[in-house]
């Protein structure tokens, strides 16, 4: 019989394409678990509504009761968690939700799924566990935990739960530790769509400090395919990487967005730096491609144009989500 898995934050940006990614790839089933946060949005799975393979389920992670109920009215094979609060600013300027969600939403996921004995539960992490690097070297799976924002410090924290469910209880539980996703269906509070939404609007491009740090992009299907790959394949108990070698400055993104949409450099504002800020990212993703045989399919170039493409066929989405709270937040925070 077909598996079903709970996916946990499927209406956010990854946990949608996820969801998607994995109806059209393989023949399980999916019940997706969200809280509809700001950044949660159901209209990323509008399309897969009618589909029998996929259920909605209104619920938050931090709450055990709702997650037993839910838990246990099927047989899961495995919990997913992509379920955070996600964006760094806003875990400089609001740290506790970030400790709340991320650290004891994890936590009561985790226990949900030891009492319902569910198979395999693979937790959704990030690089920036790791902290930062100067222009040279690169994250492996080794390399020491040095989380630098609240939002990374609650990610590792999360981390070290899971893997203490592991040691301490024999659970077979997964991570996964991804580079800058970029893609469809981003919240425009993150770089990339946040840039290509103000330029087709004529607005300033807020660009932090001098524009020289650098991220390790990935289009958004390929953490999907390496994600699905680590949840059949890893071992219990193991962290994987995942990146597609994309490292870029931030200028030469913002640069790339304006001269797709043919617009003005003056459209960038340098604006004052985020506190703590890390300088570079970059992902060493070699024992995923030679463990599990994963590749990325998309290049930077080819995925920020289709990217584009997205956003600029899909202006009703846009117009939502940049409407009403998020509107007024995004106007206070970078003062424009
Ligand atoms: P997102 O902010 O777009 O979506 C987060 C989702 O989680 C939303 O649907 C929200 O409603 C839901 N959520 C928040 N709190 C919840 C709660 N208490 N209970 C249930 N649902 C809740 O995030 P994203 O960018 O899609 O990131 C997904 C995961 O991937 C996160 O764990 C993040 O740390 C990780 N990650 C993101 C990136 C990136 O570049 N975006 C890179 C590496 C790892
Ligand atoms: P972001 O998308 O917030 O991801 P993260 O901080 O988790 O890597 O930011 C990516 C980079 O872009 C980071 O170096 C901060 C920078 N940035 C800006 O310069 N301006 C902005 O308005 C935002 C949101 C980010």
């Amino acid at each position: 019989m077909a598996k079903t898995l709970l996916i946990c934050g499927g209406a956010g940006f990854i946990g949608s394409n996820f969801i998607r990614w994995l109806l059209a790839n393989s023949d399980v089933s999916v019940v997706n678990y969200d809280a509809l946060t700001y950044a949660g949005n159901l209209e990323n799975l509008s399309d897969l509504e009618s589909d029998p393979r996929y259920t909605f389920v209104h619920g938050d992670i931090r709450d055990a009761a709702a997650l037993n109920k839910t838990v246990g009215e099927q047989d899961f094979d495995g919990i997913i968690n992509f379920a955070a609060e996600t964006h760094v600013d806003r875990s400089i300027s609001g740290p506790a939700i970030f400790v709340d969600t991320n650290v004891s939403g994890t936590l009561a996921l985790l226990e949900c799924a030891r009492a319902h004995g569910i198979r395999r539960f693979l937790q959704i992490s990030t690089d920036e566990v790791y902290g930062t690097l100067g222009r040279d070297g690169t994250f492996t799976e080794h390399s020491q935990l040095r989380p630098n924002s609240p939002y990374a410090a609650s990610k590792t924290s999360a981390d070290l739960m899971v893997r203490a469910y592991h040691h301490t209880y024999g659970m077979d539980t997964v991570i996964t530790r991804c580079s800058n996703n970029y893609g469809p269906r981003q919240f425009p509070e993150k770089l990339i769509p946040l840039m290509i939404l103000n330029a087709l609007d004529d607005e300033p491009l807020p660009v932090y400090g001098d524009g020289e740090n650098v991220r390790d992009w990935i289009h958004v299907d390929d953490h999907c395919s390496a994600v699905w790959a680590v949840y059949c394949n890893a071992n219990a108990g193991e962290v994987y990487n995942i990146g597609a070698d994309g490292e870029q400055a931030n200028m030469d993104v913002v640069r790339a967005i304006l001269q797709i949409l043919g617009k003005s450099e003056r459209l960038i504002r340098f604006v004052a730096d985020r506190p703590g800020h890390d300088f570079r990212y970059s992902v060493d993703a070699s024992a995923l491609r030679s463990n599990l045989g994963w590749q990325p399919r998309h290049s930077f170039e080819a995925g920020l144009r289709s990217t584009i493409e997205w956003y600029r066929a899909n202006a009703d989405w846009c117009a939502h989500v940049r409407s009403g709270a998020y509107r007024e937040y995004y106007r206070q925070h970078y003062k424009l």
